[in-house]
């Protein structure tokens, strides 16, 4: 018999963890296979996600790992620019110029990048609350904000740990969708809910016996997209409507702005898309291989901006609408930023705002495959970038 094996495949194109990483990871993985054990051999995935990711002090974003920025596992937009944050900026100032309350509801905040950028440029503004569900990230983005913002702006910034009872304002939640922990299925003759083991030291993919709201939804989807082929395996995230549930109820007026990679219901059910869109991010390489690196490497997978849509009509939202952030970007002022960016007129400077932008807005970078739905409740507004172009 071969002793191949899918996870020694993956392990081999990766960097090597230090020991301190390996220890790290052990310590997870023991505390994972005792919930797998006690729920008698295996585990949603979705489950398997949500420890890899949050269980507390030892999951990828609440331990103390380095992840932002190239010195990590991956690069986001407010690292990539502080052009990113101040643009967002713009189009929160056309809110406020609307009605909409000066306060601002930032989730999964990062490394604070963001808020720094923002509060860089708004003035006025009554409060910006950050609700973060990591311990460490929360204490990271206090000591780098207290250090980056004068100390009357960085007094306008709470942490949260859960929802507000009442928040009327802005929402935003940069790359956050694409950390919720998803369902995994998996057609065989029939669709199964994929589950996690852990068999021989080993993390390990199953069937989970019976069916659930996650194998419902990919029936309905196969209705109107497939036939799918057997072996197609992709995601469900049932995150979206008791999220977006949580904060209608917890205002009366709200504007939403979600920002992360994702497609379109057809494209991201699409039968050729045989494996979903699960990706792994560690130190700049990425993959598909969930189960290996375990707490060390990011797990996401890309958003439904369709199914996130339904979800917000059904909370009780209007959807604005949906853009691609290259557009979203040029149309709130990305370029009258280059001069905050660039004061220093020096060619490699100039070279690098240049760069930025276009990891920002072009197609085939960030441009494209990230999109911007906005959501609002209660408010006559109306916000020019998301209006369709003729
Ligand atoms: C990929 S990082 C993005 C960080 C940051 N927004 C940025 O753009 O750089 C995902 C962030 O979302 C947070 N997060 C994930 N799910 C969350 C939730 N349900 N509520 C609040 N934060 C969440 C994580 O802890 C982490 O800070």
């Amino acid at each position: 018999m071969s002793s191949y094996h899918p996870h020694e495949q993956t392990l081999a194109q990766l960097p090597q963890p230090s020991s301190v990483e390996i220890q790290h990871s052990e310590k997870l993985v023991e505390m994972v296979a005792r919930a797998i054990e006690q729920q008698g051999g295996m585990i949603s995935f979705r489950e398997y996600m949500n420890h890899l990711l949050f269980a507390p002090g030892l999951g990828y974003y609440s331990a103390g790992l380095f992840k932002f920025g190239s010195a990590g596992d991956f690069v986001t937009s407010p690292e990539i620019s502080p052009m990113f944050g101040r643009t967002l900026a713009n189009q929160c100032e056309q809110l406020f110029d609307q009605g909409c309350q000066r306060r601002i509801l930032e989730f999964g905040a990062g490394s604070g990048k963001l808020c720094e950028q923002i509060l860089g440029k708004l003035e006025n503004l009554d409060s910006y609350l950050i609700l973060e569900l990591s311990a460490d990230l929360r204490q990271r983005q206090q000591r780098y904000l207290q250090k980056a913002l004068p100390f009357e702006i960085f007094d306008r910034i709470n942490w949260l740990d859960s929802l507000p009872d009442k928040f009327d304002g802005i929402v935003l939640a940069n790359e956050v969708l694409d950390a919720m922990p998803v369902n995994r299925v998996k057609k065989n003759t029939r669709w199964f809910e994929l589950g996690v083991g852990y068999i021989e030291g080993r993390f390990s993919w199953g069937y989970l016996p019976g069916t659930g709201d996650a194998i419902t939804y990919i029936e309905n989807l196969e209705a109107r997209f497939g036939p799918y082929d057997d072996g197609y395996t992709t995601e469900v995230n049932l995150n979206y409507l008791p999220w977006l549930k949580a904060l209608a109820e917890t205002s009366h007026q709200i504007v939403a702005l979600i920002i992360d990679y994702g497609y379109e219901c057809a494209e991201y059910y699409h039968p050729q898309r045989q494996q979903g869109t699960l990706l792994c991010h560690y130190h700049h390489r990425v993959h598909s291989d969930p189960l290996v690196l375990p707490g060390l490497q990011d797990i996401t997978a890309s958003v439904d901006f369709d199914a996130v849509a339904d979800a917000a009509e059904k909370a009780g939202f209007d959807v604005i609408g949906l853009v691609s952030q290259g557009r979203f970007l040029l149309d709130n002022g990305l370029l009258d930023e280059v001069g905050f960016n660039d004061r220093s007129g020096n060619t490699l400077a100039q070279l690098d705002v240049a760069q930025q932008i276009k990891t920002l807005t072009l197609p085939d970078e960030m441009g494209e495959k990230f999109k911007v739905i906005a959501l609002k409740k209660n408010l006559d507004i109306e916000l020019p970038a998301f209006l369709a172009k003729s």
